[in-house]
């Protein structure tokens, strides 16, 4: 039989947490897995700025008829400006397209599989910790990937000098995948000026940047997230952006996302723009419009802009928010704890320096649902369960100083 004898594939480790989640009857339960913004009520939200997008939509929208595997045009023209900005020097100098793709996943696909046509022996350097899918999708296809040390998720630790080691090693033509801000699952992310080092370096060595956009927005700005992705796209010849409007449109199931890609030349560029244009064919033939549709209407329009802007600066400001809370909290329960590290830290993501029975614990007792490793979405934190999940954490330090 064709469909027999493959053995069950594990799930994936994000996925896994949800399906607990799920399964709790815990009226308590927490969910501080899966990497989604939550409002202050603990509800993923559609944006006031995406319904009325929706609605002119609705009215306005005279044809579904197919576009083309590039996708949505307006959106792929505002996407480009809002990641590298119009005036970018590759712009003027016609070596620089954005495609959309089905969610900033679909972005990492597509760059990493020109990254195969081009160069089938290119190892790929992935952060550890990282995003699980890094590595999945760069190993499904067949690609080599090599770890850097990023972050000690146990002593709560960002290690630049190690990752400026580990790259050392990296050979020219070799891919380097760097989270544009915000970086998942630390928090942890270079300064300006550990980006400009990092940008030198891998110039000299001939190193390729593939720049995993997904939460442009959530740290410091719009504009001045995008540090990383513009000095790369600028300072290097070639570089890939992939990026997502999942978090900041809280678009996450219309799948609207991107791949930018740089080449080093206008000429170069139109053969590789064919390669992934074709590579987009054979997969899913074109992206979905709907959610390319509304980004590219609220961002074509001055007011609906203003609006979402607003509103990803709350999304920010209420991330924010918790992590101060979460750490006043825990410094007035368990004073021998120390978290105030997690105040500093970027985005939806933290690790809770906590041992691997302490997180089992959390998990089974207190029916808090947190990755495996410790990784925990600070936006599952809200009023109503911060006194519950500092209380739990707390006892993990109280019963041990007893
Ligand atoms: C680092 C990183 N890259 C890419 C993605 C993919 O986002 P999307 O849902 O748009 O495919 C995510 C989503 O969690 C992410 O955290």
């Amino acid at each position: 039989m064709l469909f027999s004898g493959l053995s069950e594939m594990g799930d994936d480790p994000i996925l896994l947490v949800s399906k607990m989640f799920k399964a709790s009857a815990n009226p308590n339960k927490v969910d501080l897995g899966v990497g989604v913004y939550k409002d202050a009520n603990g509800h993923t939200a559609i944006l006031n700025s995406v319904k009325k997008a929706e609605q002119y939509l609705v009215s306005n929208q005279d044809t579904k008829t197919y576009l083309s595997p590039a996708g949505n045009a307006n959106f792929n023209q505002v996407v480009q400006d809002m990641l590298i900005g119009a005036d970018h020097p590759a712009v003027h100098e016609s070596r620089v397209s954005t495609f959309q793709t089905p969610g900033g996943t679909g972005g990492v696909r597509i760059g990493l599989e020109l990254v195969k046509k081009c160069n089938p022996n290119a190892d790929i350097w992935i952060s550890n910790p990282t995003w699980p899918n890094h590595t999945a999708v760069t190993k499904s296809l067949e690609l080599k990937p090599r770890q850097y040390r990023y972050y000690d998720t146990k002593g709560g630790v960002f290690l630049f000098e190690g990752m400026m080691e580990d790259l050392s090693r990296a050979k020219s033509g070799d891919v380097v995948i760097l989270h544009g801000c915000c970086h998942n699952a630390s928090g942890a992310d270079l300064s300006n000026d550990q980006w400009d080092e990092l940008a030198t370096v891998m110039l000299e060595k001939g190193l390729v940047p593939f720049v995993d956009f997904a939460y442009q927005g959530f740290s410091r700005g719009l504009e001045e997230d995008s540090y990383a992705a513009r000095l790369m796209s600028t300072m290097l010849p070639e570089a890939l952006i992939a990026s997502s409007c999942s978090k900041n449109f809280a678009m996450y199931r219309d799948r609207a996302g991107a791949i930018t890609l740089i080449s080093s030349s206008a000429e170069e560029h139109l053969k590789n723009e064919s390669h992934m244009l074709g590579a987009v064919r054979v997969n899913y033939s074109m992206p979905p419009d709907h959610g390319a549709a509304v980004v590219a209407h609220i961002l074509g329009d001055t007011d609906l802009r203003a609006e979402w802007i607003s509103e990803v600066n709350k999304m920010r400001n209420r991330v924010k928010k918790m992590r101060k809370l979460f750490v006043l909290k825990m410094n007035e329960k368990a004073p021998n704890s120390d978290f105030n590290y997690i105040e500093e830290l970027n985005g939806l993501f933290s690790y809770l320096t906590l041992s691997a029975e302490q997180i089992h614990t959390l998990i089974n007792d207190y029916s808090i649902f947190l990755m495996a490793n410790g990784r925990i979405n600070i936006a599952g934190l809200t009023e109503a369960n911060i006194d519950y999940v500092t209380d739990a954490i707390a006892s993990l330090f109280n019963s041990e100083s007893v």
